[in-house]
């Protein structure tokens, strides 16, 4: 059913928090091209300005890779670091110029310099505890050059708190896969989650069953209109109810919701200086959006 199922890499397994290998397909096909548009747009502002031209750049837990290609394009020479085999091997097809590391980002040693690094989606809440998300900074200045600059993302707590409310938020359906996501968190340990709710079909049986086929398409297609997204959550809260002859998997995603202040405080210790945040349109940080810290090694 996978387009291309992930051949995970004879590498030894790591510790981690997460385990994306299982829905490497899924998230491959999702989170394309235009899911990376707007992160793209915020790194052309932010980083790519201050690197020297044909730069080295690391893409700290860099998923499928999909802002390394066009970085490549743009002419930098990249290494996309992650800790999942699966992601990984997506991120070799979609980015093959590119130079990757199996890696954990708590303990990785780069014997590359590089001139800047990001860290994209949120990928640092997985990092459990203050102790660990400073030893990941502690880990990107060493392989920075000096002068290098480092920016990523962060969901924070009143953030957390204001959309992560147990609800369905997000979710597609297909003729052949459906997913829901739903999000909580907890203030009192500033601790979240997110479940990942998967859905496969089986190839019909019956004549009733191919006939109908087409017509299911067309329904679900119309469906991913985005002024559709309330019937289509509406149905995916449900979707065992529609398609009790899929099979149903579910993934559960721990993350923190480091307080900002600490984080701050975590670049500052590892010897980061020039530290800002901002929202990734420029506007005032609030429960909104996401933060965006960007900073350099002196
Ligand atoms: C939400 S995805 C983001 C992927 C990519 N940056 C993007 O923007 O699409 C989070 C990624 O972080 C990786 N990850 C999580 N914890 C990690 C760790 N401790 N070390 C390395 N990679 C990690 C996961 O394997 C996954 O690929």
């Amino acid at each position: 059913m996978h387009p291309t199922a992930p051949i995970p890499d004879p590498m030894t397994t790591i510790h981690r928090d997460t385990d994306y290998d299982t829905w490497a397909w899924l998230y491959n096909e999702t989170m394309g091209p235009e899911y990376g548009r707007e992160q793209l747009k915020f790194l052309e502002l932010v980083l790519l300005p201050e690197l020297p031209q044909n730069a080295a750049i690391l893409d700290l837990c860099c998923g499928t890779g999909q802002l390394i290609q066009p970085l490549i394009q743009a002419g930098y020479r990249v290494t996309g670091l992650d800790g999942s085999p699966g992601m990984l091997s997506y991120a070799r097809q979609n980015a093959p110029q590119a130079t990757y590391l199996l890696e954990d980002a708590r303990t990785f040693q780069s014997v590359e310099q590089f001139d800047g690094a990001f860290s994209t989606s949120a990928s640092l809440n997985h990092i459990m505890t203050l102790d660990d998300l400073t030893q990941v900074f502690r880990n990107v200045f060493q392989s920075l050059r000096s002068g290098g600059r480092f920016t990523f993302d962060l969901n924070h707590p009143a953030q957390m708190q204001k959309w992560w409310c147990n609800r369905i938020v997000e979710g597609e359906i297909s003729s052949r896969y459906a997913w829901r996501l739903k999000p909580e968190y907890h203030p009192d340990r500033f601790e979240g989650a997110f479940h990942v709710t998967l859905f496969e079909a089986k190839p019909p049986t019956s004549l009733l069953g191919h006939l109908s086929q087409p017509v299911k398409t067309l329904f679900y297609n119309c469906l991913s209109l985005r002024r559709l997204t309330g019937v289509r959550l509406r149905l995916l809260a449900r979707f065992e109810q529609m398609q009790p002859t899929w099979t149903k998997s579910h993934l559960t995603y721990r993350v923190k919701g480091h307080p900002l202040p600490a984080v701050q405080t975590a670049l500052q210790t590892v010897g980061f200086t020039d530290i800002s945040i901002q929202t990734i349109d420029g506007s005032t940080l609030d429960a909104n959006h996401s933060a965006h810290f960007i900073c350099r090694k002196p």
